[in-house]
């Protein structure tokens, strides 16, 4: 293959790509790059009042995007929100779960011990992150096995290779949803067809507001501890920009990767290889 012909494989033109969590901030710059690069995008998520800045924002690709209300956590309105997809688009060929995240009730910290954290809140963290990745792939994965083909991204976390202190239903959650990925990758090609795809990506630290809390001082805005030793146990020595995801988005999503199943690939600076020595 020459060069040609393998960034001819980076190609998601005609595609329809639906991301959950679509007007989030990382959910947000993947619908804007999807659109850039040639797809149609469906922008899922239960507050559509962002969507319209994100269209916006798209420019003249707009007219291939589309926002639809659905609750990851409510099949019946993600079967809604597929109906209304498919009647828009025709048909859905990728699916981009990038809803999620923490809250501090389910963080441990000076005051909060791991044997006081409410399991309601645990819960809601286990739910939003496990569930709300397996219930879109029920959904949007089922059109997917009937066509035999299609693409699914996962969004885990660096807590799966090595849990972070404080967060332990995160870092259980997202190591679910690491090995969920592996489970459905051999699945899908298994039981419907090997050009299913199924994959994940492990950000590191991106600085929105699931962890704003954690990293920086709310009065100050300066770097708590926390944020600091982040820094140092980054060789890359700074924060994820939402940008730095998009290469491997592409790869993952396009058929560039067409032999590339089952995987969670750390975008994280060398945070996971770092042994901190
Ligand atoms: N930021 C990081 O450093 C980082 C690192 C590793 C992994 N991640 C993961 O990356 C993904 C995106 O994170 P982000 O930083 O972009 O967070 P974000 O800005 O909070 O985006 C998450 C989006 O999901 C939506 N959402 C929450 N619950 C939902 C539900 N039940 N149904 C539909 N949509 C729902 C949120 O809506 P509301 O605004 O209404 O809650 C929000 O629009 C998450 O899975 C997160 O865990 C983030």
């Amino acid at each position: 293959m020459n060069l040609e012909e393998l960034i001819s494989t980076y190609n998601l033109t005609g595609r329809t790509i639906v991301v959950t969590g679509g007007t989030g901030i990382l959910g947000g710059e993947i619908a804007c790059a999807l659109v850039d690069w040639g797809a149609n995008v469906a922008i899922l998520d239960r507050n559509l009042e962002p969507a319209q800045a994100l269209l916006e924002r798209m420019g003249a690709g707009a007219g291939r995007a589309a926002a639809f209300h659905g609750d990851v956590l409510d099949l019946d309105s993600l079967r809604q929100a597929a109906e209304a997809i498919t009647e828009r688009f025709g048909r859905i060929d990728g699916l981009v779960n990038a809803a999620g995240g923490n809250k501090p009730q389910a963080t441990t910290g000076p005051d909060v011990s791991f044997f006081d954290l409410p399991s309601d809140a645990l819960r809601w963290v286990f739910d939003l992150n496990l569930f709300g990745t397996v219930l879109p792939c029920q959904v949007f994965g089922k059109f997917m096995a009937q066509q035999g083909v299609g693409v699914i991204l996962n969004i885990s976390s660096v807590n799966t290779f090595r849990p972070l202190t404080r967060i332990p239903a995160y870092s259980a959650a997202k190591a679910g949803v690491s090995n969920f990925t592996q489970w459905l990758a051999v699945h899908m090609a298994q039981k419907y067809s090997p050009q299913i795809r199924v994959n994940a990506i492990a950000p590191g630290f991106f600085l929105t507001s699931q962890n704003e809390y954690l990293l920086t001082d709310t009065q100050t805005g300066k770097l708590t501890a926390r944020g600091q030793s982040i820094i140092e146990h980054t060789p890359m020595s700074r924060f994820g920009k939402p940008e730095d995801l998009l290469g491997a988005v592409l790869w993952l999503l396009s058929p560039a990767s067409a032999f590339v199943t089952g995987v969670v690939v750390p975008i994280d600076g060398g945070f996971s290889a770092y042994s901190g020595v």
